[in-house]
């Protein structure tokens, strides 16, 4: 069972062929969250379709592209856009880009999603520090046959979302004169959004926001022993806390308005990841 192994390789040789900077920490973008992505300089964009076994995004307002280039000093492989469960796609389908951010010697990931909020002192719009996650899919990348080559059978999720990335994080937010919340991530299959019921189920058990990303790509991450950070826009209060109905189109417009703070969230961030000795090129 190499399989996934030899297609996540092949995938990551023929994206480094194609440029010549050597990311060192990869990012996901999330919902109306990608526009990082143009922001960075000497970039080459590679479209998913032209990288082998790469799921294509089918959801609105993801790009399908990978964007390898500068983010100020860091060289930094983007993914503008992800592929979800509710498309279709197996939890290994989902979790791929993760794999060949692997097999690119990528050691750090930092993975921004929409998220509801379901935690009352958020507002719409606020940025959240995912500090842990329940998993509600029902699946998970990781079942099946384990290929040791990524990692061992029964991966440690003690410390999925690494702490002093989050302490660093806050300080940066601080500087910038930011909030930023820490909260629970819940993760479900979607594509219909909850009902009001299935939120008070989710904050009765601990969750703070819900979506319907990011967690397969944090298993198959810290499978890898890649380091998390991973930061909520919280797009939209979750189902049944304001009387009104939600809608994509809201979860888009949230997204493009929170862009600036968000974006300069990341450029602070990313030297400080960069600096993590852990993180360094493995010889
Ligand atoms: N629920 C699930 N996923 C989401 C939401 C939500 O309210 N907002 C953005 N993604």
């Amino acid at each position: 069972m190499n399989d996934q192994f030899n297609l996540a390789e092949a995938a990551a040789q023929s994206v480094l062929q194609r440029c010549t900077l050597r990311p060192r920490i990869g990012l996901i973008l999330g919902s109306g969250l990608g526009a990082f992505a143009d922001s960075l300089t000497d970039s080459t964009r590679i479209p998913f379709a032209e990288i082998p076994a790469f799921p294509l995004s089918t959801a609105i307002g993801h790009t399908g592209q990978m964007v390898i280039g500068m983010a100020g000093t860091v060289p930094v492989a983007a993914m503008q856009g992800r592929v979800h469960l509710y498309e279709g796609y197996s939890p290994q389908q989902v979790a791929f880009p993760m794999r060949v951010f692997g097999r690119m010697g990528i050691r750090a990931v930092i993975l921004t999603n929409a998220a509801g909020g379901i935690n009352l002192t958020y507002k719409q719009g606020a940025l959240v520090l995912i500090s842990d996650h329940i998993n509600l899919q029902g699946n998970n990348p990781l079942a099946g046959p384990n290929n040791d080559r990524f990692g061992p059978r029964f991966p440690d999720m003690t410390h999925a979302y690494e702490k002093s990335y989050r302490e660093l994080a806050r300080a940066e937010a601080r500087n910038l004169g930011m909030t930023l919340h820490e909260g629970v991530y819940a993760a479900l299959l979607g594509p219909s959004y909850e009902t009001p019921a299935e939120i008070q189920y989710l904050r009765t058990i601990g969750a703070d926001l819900v979506g319907m990303s990011t967690v397969f790509e944090v298993l198959a991450a810290r499978h890898m022993g890649i380091k998390v950070l991973a930061i909520s826009c919280v797009t939209n209060m979750a189902a049944g806390i304001l009387d009104q109905p939600l809608s994509h189109q809201e979860v888009l417009e949230t997204g493009e308005r929170v862009k600036t703070s968000f974006e300069a969230l990341l450029r602070a961030v990313l030297p400080r990841i960069e600096s993590d000795p852990d993180i360094a090129p493995q010889k």
